[in-house]
């Protein structure tokens, strides 16, 4: 367990915001957790964090931040078809995804290159290119810091949605490790628009799990601003969700309007093209803009305070109700 006073989560958030943290308590073993009892004081503010690849500190924080760096990896059970693994929350994701592809443990490779890391996957239920994390996910592993005990829950009882669990409900569970089962035959999953042209395009009609790793890292490069260099954190926005007959009124104005089936007769609208569509696309307000490749990602240019972030985020959203009567809602954890 390493214990930090006072120190700046410059490096702790992908959006690269310099703010405080009262406390960072970092884990590297389970039982180390039960040490914790003794630390946590009454009414602490407390957060748990994975690589802040999804998280916008407004402030400083004035409390107890605890953080995995348990990176182990272990082999469950396995049998002709599946492998069921086992991985510390530590663990960066795409080390995880790209070990595990090496390995010929296949699924995971439509969600490459997304920043965080293992424990943070099942928390917003991470999802790209046709695939989240819970079509791998069997089992999650949590500390249950009010009761000090350990409990496990099983997929099903995860209440997994679109960038959604029970996680977010469940605040006092922190999560040190998660149960993947991946395949051991390559069945891939092109079906996505993007991926779909970029097979077309060059000519490859039945890429292996490696080809499908490598085409989604060149679509995401070659959009989404790479945080080391650009403070972000990936989409800011939901993708929203309307009413059918919304989306047929929109679609009278707007023809063009890239939409997709959701359950419950409902339609979702990438907030993107939204976005661009009201003409905040390459928009900055100081050093927070709206980036130029993709509208839903939003960045820090610099020294950009988070609060400019989050009063930017808001105008946007004001003027995406204004202009087409839908609300947006943030995927990125405003603090
Ligand atoms: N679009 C625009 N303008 C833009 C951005 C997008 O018109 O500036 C249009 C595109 O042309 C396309 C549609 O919107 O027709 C969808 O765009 P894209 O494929 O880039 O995906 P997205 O809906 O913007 C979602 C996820 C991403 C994920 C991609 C690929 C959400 C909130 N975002 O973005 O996830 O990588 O699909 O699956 O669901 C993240 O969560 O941080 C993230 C990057």
């Amino acid at each position: 367990m390493k214990i930090q006073h006072h120190i700046s989560l410059k490096d702790y958030n992908s959006f690269g915001v310099d703010v405080n943290a009262r406390e960072l308590i970092e884990i590297e073993k389970p039982e180390e957790l039960l040490e914790l009892k003794d630390k946590i004081g009454e009414n602490e503010q407390l957060l748990f964090l994975g690589e802040g690849s999804n998280i916008l500190f407004t402030k400083n924080f004035n409390g107890l931040i605890i953080k995995s760096t348990d990176e182990h990896i272990e082999v469950l059970e396995e049998n002709e078809d599946t492998i069921l693994i086992a991985a510390g929350a530590g663990l960066n994701w795409d080390n995880f995804v790209e070990f595990c592809l090496n390995q010929g443990w296949h699924g995971l490779e439509n969600l490459s290159l997304i920043p965080g890391s293992i424990g943070s996957s099942p928390v917003q239920n991470i999802g790209a290119y046709g695939i989240e994390a819970c079509d791998f996910i069997e089992e999650v592993f949590a500390y249950d810091i009010t009761k000090s005990e350990f409990i496990s829950i099983f997929k099903r009882e995860c209440e997994f949605g679109y960038r959604n669990s029970i996680f977010k409900k469940r605040k006092e569970l922190f999560i040190y490790k998660v149960n993947f089962r991946l395949k051991k035959k390559p069945e891939v999953n092109i079906s996505y628009t993007a991926l779909k042209k970029y097979f077309n395009e060059s000519g490859i009609y039945n890429p292996s799990p490696a080809e499908v790793r490598k085409a989604v890292i060149e679509i995401r490069r070659s959009k989404l601003p790479d945080h080391t260099k650009i403070g972000n954190a990936g989409s800011f926005f939901k993708n929203p969700v309307i009413e059918h007959d919304k989306f047929l009124e929109l679609l009278l104005k707007h023809p063009d309007i890239p939409h997709y089936e959701a359950e419950n007769n409902m339609v979702k609208i990438p907030a993107g093209w939204l976005i661009e569509k009201a003409g905040w696309k390459g928009k900055t307000r100081g050093e927070a803009g709206v980036h130029k490749d993709q509208a839903l990602v939003l960045i820090n240019l610099g020294g950009a305070k988070g609060s400019e972030i989050a009063d930017l985020s808001e105008e946007i959203r004001l003027d995406i109700n204004k202009n087409f009567g839908i609300l947006l809602y943030p995927e990125v954890n405003i603090l």
